[in-house]
């Protein structure tokens, strides 16, 4: 017999933004595992739950990551409600493939539910679709971030092919990402939405184009790189006259 481990998705950073199910089963958690930067509000609902950081950033640390299943699988044969609490939404870029194998494995019954990924977040934020009609009918969710071991991302032919590009973990890489998309035929004057700690009051947006990318200001915060045409009308003025010229 053992516990049930709950994948919960506690979204972008706001606290209001986690769902109904997901406070409910905090209410309800003995043991919850959650990633760094979870606002204190959102465990604050887990009011009789031992809370234990797993502090992983950015999907690295393959040891952490066994070391953690292991850690979850223990939990569940000691308790009923066991919550593993990921930023985001659980079944985008966030390792949960590795946990619910590695439970189901082992016959612990595991359970997902979902929460706001950060590119919607920051759509949100913008007020601007990343389907908006005439211009995008494709999106695509890319990171250029592998672990070790791991076989080659092909994040930038997925960047070129979809008309609206959300780029997860590379806020830290712009100019290497802007290198690699205009040498792969992205247009230079593709414009570009950089948006820091989406859903929380302090958010940063910054509009540029591709090749103006390298010069935007980042920090330790979760940041999303987003592009595609729909962004052109955001652009500083200056820089989508450009893009009406050339693009
Ligand atoms: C390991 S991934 C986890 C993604 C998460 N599972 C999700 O669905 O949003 C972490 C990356 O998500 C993005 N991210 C997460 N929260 C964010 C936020 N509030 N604002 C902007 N980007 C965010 C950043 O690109 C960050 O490097």
């Amino acid at each position: 017999m053992s516990g049930t481990v709950y994948l919960v998705g506690a979204g972008p950073g706001a606290a209001d933004l986690l769902t109904v199910r997901a406070a409910r089963l905090l209410g309800e958690a003995e043991v919850v595992f959650h990633d760094a930067l979870i606002a204190e509000e959102v465990l604050r609902l887990a009011s009789k739950a031992e809370k234990i950081a797993v502090g992983k950033r950015c999907g690295r640390h393959a040891t952490a990551q066994r070391f953690i299943n292991k850690r979850l699988a223990d939990a569940a044969r000691a308790h009923c409600v066991v919550v593993r609490l990921k930023g985001g939404d659980p079944m985008l870029f966030a390792r949960a493939h590795e946990e619910i194998t590695y439970l189901q494995a082992r016959g612990i019954p595991v359970v997902v539910v979902p929460g706001v990924t950060a590119a919607l977040a920051a759509s949100a934020d913008l007020r601007i679709s990343l389907t908006r009609r005439g211009a995008a009918r494709t999106v695509a969710f890319v990171t250029p971030r592998v672990a070790a071991g791991e076989r080659e991302s092909g994040w930038i032919a997925s960047a070129l092919a979809a008309d609206t590009a959300a780029v997860y973990m590379g806020a830290g890489e712009a100019p290497a990402i802007a290198a690699a998309l205009m040498a792969a035929g992205k247009p230079a004057n593709t414009p570009v939405a950089l948006v820091a700690d989406a859903s929380l009051p302090g958010v940063r947006v910054q509009y540029a184009t591709l090749q103006e990318l390298p010069g935007l200001s980042t920090s330790g915060a979760p940041t999303l790189i987003l592009l595609g045409e729909v962004y052109r009308e955001a652009l500083p003025e200056a820089a989508a006259i450009v893009g009406r010229r050339t693009g």
